[in-house]
């Protein structure tokens, strides 16, 4: 009997890829990523990395790649059922052989569709017409339109069963919202909608999977919000709110506030390694996270007694495992929330810069070095002390430096000013540079993809590597990238074969882990996979995915002008192959 998909899926959900690895391979964490000398090929220098999240890895020197069933079949040299096997026995699983225990796995997936589908119903409401309320109560609030499709919020519509004859045609009866904790019964047996006239907060873990759903009043009635309640696939203290954006933060921390809207408030003013524990304390289990994620901890929860006793609580659990905390004090505003609302953004980033308060203490150490009373001493210091302060990200705590560095060289504020701006218009550029290359590059493999393949186009297997690449990582995009790229519009073979997978793999609503898709791609087409994986592209995704899109027109426009389609070189290698078999 074949394992069950969903079988691998939880075990490599449970296992944390960075531990399994590191029994093998030393790995240092590097902005954000994983990094280590290949097991698979001599090196001296680290180009063999881990993305814990995604589940693979990928070596951008002998381009070996995967999921972690593939690392663990190549590093111990095992078959795939006995690889299978030693990781459920590091993972405390056990293979399921009869159908009962696969049925628990399905089970398991089979909510997690319902709460797919239960997202993007909500979702859709709150774009729709009977939304007013919601849309209302938004702009109150002040959360920007962009917020609601960053968070995927949606709206539950003031009705007893607008959830359930939804999903009912989409197959799933009462039981499975049940089940979900999306439908509850009342004593008289009536089962009805648990969300009604809220809007709406998914809870999505770092593989994207929706958990739960947390649902906010439109007035001052209570309670104020509703969660889903602990369920098959939803453990409360186990989960971050917003732990699937704040991933992506290159942030050396992140931000621990208390609530829904506070996080939401906090991404939107830029603060994007915002998370919440949801009310509770901060859990073990929640430390744990963050510990495997950053080496800091902002705390910020509510200025109130509770909020104060949430801090004490926390520090005691984040000080056990050595995460280094700071502590944001707000005066004048109970939470984040109100105090960005208050004051804005960058009083709030330069609450944080505080928070840590070393900007005038970095100062001083520069000034120590320089004899003030020598005008070449001076011109030393200040030039130092403008790179150091163009780097501050506060308006605010800008403005109070160039100030202090006016008085104690007693140059013109003006000047220094000035001077402050064109350091950071140099940086800019220089970020600009950096991340045009990167764009231009998306992923870097097109020169030389993996193993035995090579691409007949370069220019248009870039284009379309970016493609896959972004909407790999965006699942939301696909509809876009589909309705412009055909099945066969990759040109190479591998492409096409990897195109069609990632397509499905998403349309079943599970993740893209190379590890599953062995029935649709070839070894090699699975390493290239994984380098995708691996590299996605920065920039806003919907416009670089626009830039990809038009890329690929264009070189599939210009391979026709040279003559031969793509289509036509793709059937004429069909047709060679074909004949060399017969
Ligand atoms: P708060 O009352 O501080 O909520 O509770 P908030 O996020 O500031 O909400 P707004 O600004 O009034 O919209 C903090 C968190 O506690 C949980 C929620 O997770 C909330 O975000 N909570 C609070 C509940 O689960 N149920 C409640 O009735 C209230
Ligand atoms: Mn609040």
């Amino acid at each position: 009997m074949a394992i069950d998909e969903r079988f691998l899926d939880e075990l490599t959900n449970r296992l944390d890829m960075i531990d399994v690895v590191s029994r093998y391979v030393h790995l240092d964490k590097k902005s954000g990523r994983w990094w280590g000398c290949c097991p698979f090929h001599n090196e001296k220098t680290p180009s063999f990395t881990v993305d814990p999240d995604k589940k693979v890895f990928y070596c951008f020197g002998c381009r070996e790649g995967g999921g972690l069933i593939a690392f663990v079949e190549k590093v111990e040299k095992l078959e795939f059922p006995d690889a299978v096997s030693l990781l459920a026995r590091m993972a405390g699983m056990e293979v399921p052989t009869d159908e009962r225990e696969q049925a628990a796995y399905r089970r398991r997936g089979r909510m997690l569709n319902l709460n797919r589908e239960a997202a993007r119903f909500f979702h859709e409401n709150l774009t729709g017409d009977q939304a007013q309320p919601a849309k209302e109560y938004m702009a109150e609030r002040r959360i920007a339109p962009r917020m609601v499709s960053r968070f995927g919020l949606g709206y539950a519509p003031d009705k007893w069963d607008a959830l359930i004859t939804a999903m009912a045609n989409k197959g799933y009866d009462k039981a499975d919202l049940l089940d979900a904790g999306l439908a509850v019964k009342n004593e008289k047996g009536r089962i009805y909608d648990r969300f009604r006239n809220r809007l709406i907060f998914p809870i999505i873990d770092v593989s994207g999977n929706v958990l739960a759903f947390g649902g906010r009043v439109l007035d001052d009635s209570k309670p104020k919000y509703l969660n889903s309640p602990e369920s098959y696939v939803y453990h409360k203290s186990d989960n971050l709110f917003a732990l699937n954006l704040a991933k992506n933060t290159t942030e050396p921390n992140y931000i621990i506030a208390e609530g829904y809207m506070d996080v939401l408030m906090l991404h939107q003013a830029g603060f994007t390694n915002a998370v919440a524990s949801l009310g509770t304390a901060l859990t073990e289990e929640q430390c744990d996270l963050l510990k495997k994620r950053t080496g800091e901890v902002i705390l910020c929860y509510d200025s109130d007694e509770a909020g104060q006793r949430a801090t004490e609580r926390a520090i005691e659990l984040l000080r056990a495992r050595d995460v280094k905390i700071r502590i944001l004090r707000m005066k004048g505003a109970k939470d984040p929330d109100e105090y960005i609302k208050k004051n804005g953004a960058d009083a709030f980033r330069a609450l944080l810069e505080e928070s840590e308060n070393s900007s005038a203490y970095r100062l001083e150490k520069i000034r120590a070095k320089y004899d003030l009373s020598d005008d070449d001493g001076k011109l030393a210091f200040l030039n130092e002390a403008v790179g150091l302060v163009s780097g501050f990200r506060s308006a605010i705590e800008i403005e109070l430096f160039a100030g202090k560095l006016a008085e104690t060289t007693g140059i013109r504020r003006e000047t220094i000013e000035t001077e402050i701006r064109k350091a950071q218009t140099r940086k800019r550029r220089q970020t600009e540079r950096r991340e045009m290359r990167e764009t231009l590059r998306p992923a870097g493999i097109a020169e030389k993809p993996a193993g035995n393949l090579r691409y007949r186009n370069v220019r248009l297997a870039q284009a379309v590597e970016g493609v896959i690449s972004l909407v790999a990582a965006n699942p939301e995009l696909l509809r876009e990238a589909e309705s412009s790229l055909a099945d066969e519009a990759p040109g190479e073979e591998a492409l096409i074969h990897i195109w069609k997978a990632v397509k499905k793999a998403i349309k079943a609503g599970t993740a893209v882990n190379p590890d599953l898709l062995s029935d649709l791609l070839s070894p090699d087409e699975r390493k290239l996979l994984s380098g995708l994986l691996m590299k996605t592209p920065d920039g806003p995704p919907r416009e670089t995915l626009g830039e990809y899109l038009a890329a690929v027109e264009m070189e599939t426009a210009k391979a026709k002008a040279r003559g031969g389609t793509t289509e036509d070189l793709t059937a004429l290698l069909k047709l060679k192959k074909e004949q060399s078999r017969t």
